[in-house]
């Protein structure tokens, strides 16, 4: 699959779980769907963060906008990281999980309408589809190891991209 329809796939499955959180009424429920919430987002982040941007980190266009993209990753790692030391009965927990979602969002607005046709541009339809497998095999790989649990340790500075 190429890269950029992975990364568009696993931001319509990141959104379908905030709109299950948002539904949910139990405790045991919404905490297992903040877990969910946070190990995607780590290990999507993480694909894209080794992977796809430093691939895509050429012109001053496309190295403009992937500055950006790993300072919103910071912000996402911090709230999330907030979030791990939180109980989902905590009264600012959704508050919290709203403004996750937001900047994710606007994230994923940034990503899909910007950087993505800049990629495309760049890289071969082959290419992008060696990538893609590329990155699905790290994703399955990091999705089995509770990769929520980096996040915390990540929170410093933004990644590095090249
Ligand atoms: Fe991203």
């Amino acid at each position: 699959m190429e890269a950029t329809t992975l990364l568009r796939k696993q931001h319509q499955e990141v959104n379908a779980l905030f709109k299950q959180f948002e539904k949910a009424d139990s405790a045991s429920q919404r905490r297992k769907l903040f877990v969910q919430i946070a190990d995607n987002l780590a290990a999507h982040a993480t694909i894209e963060e080794k992977l796809f941007y430093p691939r895509a980190y050429e012109g001053e266009k496309l190295q403009h906008l992937l500055r950006e993209a790993v300072e919103e990753h910071l912000v996402v790692k911090r709230v999330i990281s907030d979030l791990l030391e939180m109980e989902v009965e905590d009264e600012q927990f959704d508050a919290k999980i709203k403004v996750l979602k937001d900047l994710v969002v606007h994230h994923v607005g940034e990503e899909q309408d910007d950087i993505f046709p800049q990629v495309k541009k760049n890289i071969s339809r082959a290419e992008l589809i060696a990538l893609g497998d590329e990155m699905e095999q790290m994703f399955d790989q990091l999705i089995t190891t509770e990769p929520r649990q980096n996040v915390p340790g990540e929170t410093g500075r933004a990644a590095l991209l090249h």
